[in-house]
């Protein structure tokens, strides 16, 4: 049975380039998930973008001298090639400042404020006394009032992760001239989150047994202090405020959280127009039978547990005020918040500032993208935080990847290509060719079972006991000493080669680059996997407005299926090129002297 899969990806901010945490949160895991569920046979959607709106963008911009469009339009830019080169398979990799994600997020903002979720309120926010000029959150600074830390900006803080308002802080003083801020009254808009906090209840209570445990306690616990929060900013850099009195202030905002998680939405409808059916995002957001999975990293999972769901449901017409659908018609909650924890960089926080940090871009320029995929999703941070050392990745690449898998494919390949030139027939099988068989193909179901569930350790070390498995029969039934049997000799090939076309479809999801090696070098027609591709794309249903660079693809041309599919005996076989580096081990050292280690 097809299934509709959304898979929403946490759109990363165009404030600079990414570096292997941000990817071992939100990007390899989405991948890995959407190529697995395509080889099953489901229709997948996988959208997001760069989030280019609020205060990130403009610390950024007021650091390069820039001014906040140019800053967007040159990260968005690096951001998209770097995944790009990440394979991440991307339906549509967009942006949130596009006219289309305009009007789709003020859209939902009418849609929650007919019926009556939003609601506008005197709040008090910073100005500077000197100039009496309005200050924003990120010219705030003081104690956080939450984990003590005292370079707590306005918006955040960056000890503890929380989103705070200036109001919040402990002896808040500007950045720009050292004064305490005065509070004044300000207007703004509010979202009725109490009104929510029943159904959200008893929906998260649903997810139990089925979202990562740390995941769902949290979601959890935020429900029991749900107050009403400001989704608009005194700010000049964001989606305008969609009511008469309020959309030509120049100074009032939407906030960038509350944009952005509406992306998920506005990227899909953005994708359809592109795909020619402007409908076809339906499928995904309003067939009762649809699911959508929701990646990123744990200091995103308030918005995606608690906020985006409000939204629906506020849209929806379903929280306490009642109500009805708005203009685009009900739309779907969030089937699973599949978030992953921190990584961290030998032993310390990232911090691009601090320079401890290995952007996407750096990385692999070094080293090939599989490896670092093979890296995130076999020791990445699933469960737990997590540390990444160069060690441990040289120890993993030149171990697991290349003596485990890439040795295998190598020597089969190459004995069958020497002493064959094709894939050999099988003769009378034995018990232990019967069961290496076996064992190759009952892991499909296993493996398959833990990818749907985002448990990608697991599934990755399952279709790793394969390639175990497959080197041990190798060193067992050692065909390089059977040059008087030449039959038994083709066999034992044939019964490798067969294994190792499996294993290279249980890897599939997480390494498609030599994956798609492999199915060439055993005479695959076309593609097997399809790869994301960087298309220059202009605004507007005419395609005349502004240009930008989007991700996309056609995955649904490649050929890999979930499932074991015989090898063609008699197919040509080449001598094999290698399918991964080997690392020198002093790599290590001068990774960590670029750390100033
Ligand atoms: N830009 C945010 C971050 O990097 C993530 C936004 S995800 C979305 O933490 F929900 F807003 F889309
Ligand atoms: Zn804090």
């Amino acid at each position: 049975m097809s299934q509709h899969i959304l898979t929403a990806v946490a759109w990363p901010y165009a404030n600079g380039p990414r570096h292997i945490g941000h990817v071992s949160g939100f990007g390899v895991p989405s991948d890995v998930f959407s190529r697995y569920q395509r080889m099953a046979g489901n229709k997948v959607l996988m959208v997001s973008g760069t989030d280019e709106h609020g205060t990130p963008i403009q610390v950024q911009a007021d650091k390069e001298g820039l001014g906040v469009r140019e800053v967007a339009d040159r990260y968005n830019r690096v951001i998209a090639e770097d995944l790009t080169a990440l394979g991440l398979s991307y339906d549509l990799f967009t942006r949130t400042t596009t006219d289309n994600h305009y009007a789709v997020v003020q859209e939902v903002f009418k849609g929650l404020y007919d019926n009556g979720y939003i609601f506008p309120k005197t709040t008090m926010g910073a100005i500077s006394p000197s100039t009496g000029r309005t200050l924003p959150d990120r010219y705030i600074e003081g104690t956080c009032p939450i984990c003590g830390y005292d370079g707590a900006r306005g918006d955040q803080c960056d000890n503890c992760g929380n989103q705070l308002d200036p109001i919040e802080l402990v002896n808040p003083v500007s950045r720009i001239n050292g004064e305490k801020p005065v509070f004044v009254e300000t207007e703004h808009f509010m979202l009725d989150l109490p009104a929510f906090s029943e159904v959200l209840g008893s929906w998260l209570q649903s997810k139990q047994g089925q979202w990562r445990p740390n995941v769902l306690k949290f979601a959890l616990n935020l429900l029991g202090d749900m107050q009403p929060r400001a989704i608009t900013r005194d700010l000049d850099w964001g989606v305008p405020i969609p009511l008469e009195g309020w959309s030509d202030q120049a100074n009032k905002r939407l906030y960038v959280w509350f944009d952005a998680v509406i992306g998920y939405l506005s990227a899909s409808i953005e994708w359809a127009r592109r795909s020619g059916d402007p409908d076809a995002w339906r499928q995904w957001w309003q067939n009762p039978d649809a699911r959508g999975y929701y990646f990123m990293g744990k200091d995103n999972i308030v918005f995606h547990a608690e906020i985006w769901p409000a939204l629906l449901l506020g849209y929806n017409g379903q929280g306490a005020r009642d109500g009805k659908p708005g203009a685009l018609g009900a739309l779907n909650l969030p089937s699973e918040v599949v978030s992953s924890e921190f990584l961290t960089m030998e032993g310390r926080k990232f911090s691009s500032s601090r320079q401890v940090v290995i952007y996407v871009r750096d990385f692999l320029e070094r080293y090939d993208a599989d490896a670092l995929r093979y890296y995130i999703a076999v020791a990445g941070p699933e469960n737990q935080d997590t540390d990444f050392t160069w060690s441990e990745f040289l120890n993993r690449n030149n171990g697991e990847l290349v003596a485990a898998w890439g040795n295998l494919v190598n020597r089969s390949i190459s004995m069958a290509a020497k002493n064959f030139g094709a894939i050999p027939e099988a003769g009378d099988l034995t018990d232990a060719d019967r069961a290496l068989l076996e064992r190759s193909r009952a892991a499909f179901a296993p493996v398959g079972a833990d990818l749907n569930r985002s448990r990608f350790k697991n599934a990755i070390n399952g279709a790793f006991d394969v390639v175990r498995e497959a080197n041990k029969y190798l060193a067992e039934q050692e065909p390089w000493k059977l040059k008087d049997d030449p039959e038994r000799v083709k066999s034992i090939l044939h019964v490798a080669l067969q294994v190792v076309d499996d294993a290279k479809t249980l890897l599939t999801p997480f390494l498609p680059n030599s994956s798609n090696k492999i199915y060439a070098m055993l005479g695959g027609n076309g593609v097997w996997s399809g790869m994301p591709e960087l298309r220059e794309v202009e605004e507007g249903a005419e395609e005349t407005g502004r240009a930008y660079p989007v991700i996309t693809g056609s995955y649904d041309e490649g050929a890999a299926r979930w499932e074991s599919a015989p090898i063609r005996p008699g197919t040509p076989l080449a001598p094999p090129t290698p399918l991964f580096r080997k690392l020198d081990p002093k790599i290590v050292d001068e990774e960590l002297a670029r750390l100033g280690e």
